[in-house]
């Protein structure tokens, strides 16, 4: 037997898709098998589920990995260790945790993954913030510090700061010492990103914020932005950013016609972030830097704006791509 201890159940609740399709595709069922984890692999307790966009791509089948059906959606996840595969040294049975990938898909009861994608949860945290950790820390990481390459006194634009990427990109650059600008689509929203450390903050739904930006940069822009839309705003951002600035394009849903002479005068950049293109030395300096963020004192503070049962998961997607006015990021709690 490769695991250290057995479960004394076999079934669990989790959510299955067997067709891609729009958010009603996701149904609950009550006796999907509890996975059994390899060698490499943790069996954890689902006490919270990430929701992220790339779900909802991945459930109406456009992303460009699509998951052998019928599969579990939810790749980041917060719980406990029920079982650790024969090979697993670094975790044990009982221990908090979060991940920032699960093997079998997190909007379920139990679910497992590989241990090197599985990191201990501090105390300081609760498991729903645990579920904030995954997937938006690391994202924000590799965006500000990885490809960015942000540094200290730089000024730094964070374009759609409300939800769980943005604000953990503004809570890196607080940490970094950028000067941080950001924005949101809501004055609740406006509100939260001040709350967390943001130098000033413009609401992208009002005409004359692109101006206002200008004039909080005394008309040089940003030295860096990370775009969350950049299908509406790219070309804001060439025409905003400074000279040799840099553009992360960390979310993007569609095309849009640009002018490449922007980039010409400022020498400016644009660059592509993709999380799951991580190398694994990267993903050792973004655990490294997350779990530092994580300790007694420490920048990483994950906001939770809404909370979904396993039933509302089809809401839950519906919310997250059509809702204005994000504060923070949205979760599942299985049970
Ligand atoms: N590249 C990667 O590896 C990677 C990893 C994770 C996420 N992502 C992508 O990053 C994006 C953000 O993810 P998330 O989890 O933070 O989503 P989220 O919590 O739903 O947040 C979406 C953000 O976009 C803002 N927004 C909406 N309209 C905007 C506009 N016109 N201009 C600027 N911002 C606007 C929202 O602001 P208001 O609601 O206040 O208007 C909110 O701040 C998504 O597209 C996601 O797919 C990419």
């Amino acid at each position: 037997m490769s695991c250290s201890s057995a479960l004394s159940r076999n079934i669990m609740r989790a959510i299955r898709v067997a067709q891609f399709g729009g958010p009603e595709v996701m149904k609950v069922e009550s006796s999907v098998p509890v996975p059994t984890p390899a060698k490499s692999q943790v069996l954890i307790n689902v006490k919270a589920a990430g929701i992220n966009p790339v779900d909802t791509y991945i459930r109406a089948g456009t992303y460009a990995l699509k998951p052998e059906l019928p599969y579990t959606p939810g790749h980041d996840i917060a719980g406990v260790v029920e079982e650790v595969g024969s090979d697993v040294k670094s975790i044990k049975k009982g221990d908090r945790v979060f991940t920032i990938r699960t093997a079998s898909g997190g909007y379920a009861e139990y679910c497992t993954a590989e241990a090197d994608t599985t990191r201990h949860l501090r105390n300081r945290l609760s498991f729903e913030e645990g579920a904030g950790v995954g997937v938006p820390y690391y994202t924000a990481y590799r965006a500000v510090q990885i490809i960015g390459k942000a540094r200290p006194g730089e000024t730094m634009l964070v374009h759609g700061a409300s939800g769980s990427v943005g604000l953990a990109c503004i809570q890196y650059g607080c940490h970094l010492g950028l000067r941080v600008l950001g924005t949101a689509g809501s004055q609740t929203g406006v509100d939260l990103v001040k709350e967390n450390g943001a130098d000033a903050v413009f609401n992208h739904r009002e005409e004359n914020y692109v101006q206002e930006i200008m004039d909080s940069t005394d008309g040089n822009g940003p030295d860096i932005i990370i775009e969350m839309l950049a299908n509406v705003n790219l070309e804001k951002d060439m025409t905003m950013v400074a000279k040799r600035g840099r553009i992360m394009v960390v979310g993007n849903r569609g095309s849009i016609e640009v002018t490449p002479r922007h980039l010409m005068a400022k020498e400016s950049t644009v660059a592509g972030v993709m999380l799951f293109g991580s190398t694994q030395e990267e993903m050792k300096e973004m655990s490294g830097a997350i779990d530092a963020g994580l300790g007694p004192g420490g920048w990483v503070k994950p906001h939770i704006g809404r909370e979904y049962s396993l039933d509302n998961a089809p809401q839950a997607h519906g919310d997250i791509i059509n809702n204005t006015g994000a504060t923070g990021r949205l979760i599942i709690k299985p049970s």
